[in-house]
């Protein structure tokens, strides 16, 4: 297991350009199996969650090459479907992904139940509703399934909750059943967008995502594409946080404002002092920050990724700041290594307080999940005197280079 080691109080100053996004990525890699060529994905952050999806594309025999430029080749023409291990499907969530893509291309997947970061029970029954709904019969032994049809046909389906794995996972299913898949109340999240604008891109006739609607009118056949992951908006948000708490001037390249929309609006009620244009965020030293309140929702609303990230801005405003998190029912684990840094913080189920302005100071604590060990690097860089991030590994999952990213402004940081 890696430790991340900050020496903190360091002003940051400089450029950071945002990686691909984790969670277009983890959904694309998978989805290359749907393809009946090959193709090439660019600007695929180097992360570890994206390592663990290539070694499973490996065991079920697909050929990966990846280039300098960061492009993945992959050619889906010689797999042999699988089953997919426990020990790979507990690597990370996002191998639910390979349910719906070898669903849609094979009718048959065989698999254990995924893994993830432990912010909630982190249930699958929406993605396997909708299968079913496709014609899939489900079968449970355990921690195992086999999901099979003779046929997939296209269905109405009506999400109880915008889920985007969900969502996603039955855009895979649907691609190429026969007939039209309508799926209501959709996941309206970039990164669905990403996902269908790919499959599109292969010759999917899908229309509608970024929308509560999605249709999907099956095709049989999909060709090979080009297509390139878009930026990470929970990375770039993460920088822009760190920008806030502690930089003299830190410029953020490569993001794609609309997609970061509540989030500047937030920061601008904080106080911090950031100025956006097309693709770039600049974060000069803000004066006093002021308190605010973040309720996570779905997209285009607050994202439940960066409101661990942005609690631990919030011991830095003058007076108390409150989080509803809606979305997932253990997502504050960060805070009690926040306390342990002397942050003043009140969790009250769904909602916690935080009470500002408090002097962090260096200590050992530990990353819970991927954003928590994101707030608590925040933390890090704010404190004063040295703090070791034990399991440092889940950061390492979603974040590409941040440690070679945070000392290229000025971070004392090191991983080891
Ligand atoms: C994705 C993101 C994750 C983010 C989350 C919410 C990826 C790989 N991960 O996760 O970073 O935090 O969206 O923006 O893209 N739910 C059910 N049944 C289901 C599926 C979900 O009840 O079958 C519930 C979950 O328990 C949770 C909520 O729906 O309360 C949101 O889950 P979902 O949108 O599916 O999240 P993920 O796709 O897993």
């Amino acid at each position: 297991m890696h430790k991340l080691i900050i020496n903190g109080g360091k002003k940051l100053e400089g450029e950071i350009t945002v990686s691909g996004a984790k969670n277009s990525a983890v959904a694309l890699i998978p989805a290359a199996l749907l393809c009946d060529e090959s193709v090439t994905l660019a600007n695929v952050p180097n992360i570890s969650d994206v390592d663990a999806l290539e070694d499973i594309l490996r065991h079920l025999n697909a050929k990966i090459e990846r280039n300098d430029n960061g492009e993945l080749h992959i050619s889906s023409d010689t797999i042999v479907n699988k089953k997919i291990d426990k020990k790979s499907a507990k690597r990370l969530r996002a191998s639910y992904y390979f349910m719906g893509a070898l669903l849609g291309k094979y009718k048959k997947c065989e698999m254990c139940f995924p893994g993830g970061c432990s912010i909630g029970t982190r249930p699958i029954d929406l993605h396997l509703k909708g299968f079913e709904s496709l014609g899939a019969t489900i079968t449970e032994d355990g921690e195992n399934f086999k999901i099979e049809a003779d046929e997939l046909k296209g269905a109405k389906i009506y999400l109880d909750f915008a889920s985007v794995g969900a969502t996603i996972n039955i855009m895979f299913a649907a691609v190429k059943a026969t007939g039209t898949t309508i799926i209501n109340n959709a996941a309206k999240e970039p990164e669905i967008v990403n996902v269908a604008t790919y499959l599109n891109n292969m010759g999917a006739k899908i229309s509608g995502a970024g929308t509560k609607k999605i249709k999907i009118e099956g095709v049989p056949y999909l060709h090979s594409c080009f297509h390139e992951v878009i930026p990470d908006r929970i990375e770039a948000g993460t920088y822009e946080i760190i920008g806030a708490a502690c930089s003299d001037r830190l410029k953020i390249n490569g993001i794609i404002p609309e997609h970061l929309e509540a989030l500047h609006n937030k920061l601008k009620e904080m106080n911090v002092n950031i100025t956006v244009e097309d693709d770039n965020a600049v974060i000069v030293e803000s004066g006093d920050l002021k308190p605010t309140n973040v309720t996570t929702e779905v997209y285009p609303g607050f994202a439940t990724d960066l409101q661990q990230v942005i609690a631990s801005l919030m011991t830095q405003a003058n007076g108390e700041s409150e989080i509803h998190e809606t979305i997932w029912e253990n997502r504050f684990q960060n805070l009690y290594e926040l306390k342990k840094m002397g942050a003043k913080v009140k969790i009250d189920g769904e909602r916690a307080y935080i009470k500002g302005k408090t002097k962090l100071t260096g200590t050992e604590i530990y990353a819970t999940d991927l954003r928590a060990g994101a707030g608590l690097v925040v933390a890090g860089l704010l404190a004063e005197g040295t703090t070791v991030i034990d399991n440092a590994d889940l950061i390492l999952r979603g974040y590409e280079g941040i440690v070679e990213k945070l000392r290229g402004v000025g971070a004392d940081i090191t991983l080891e």
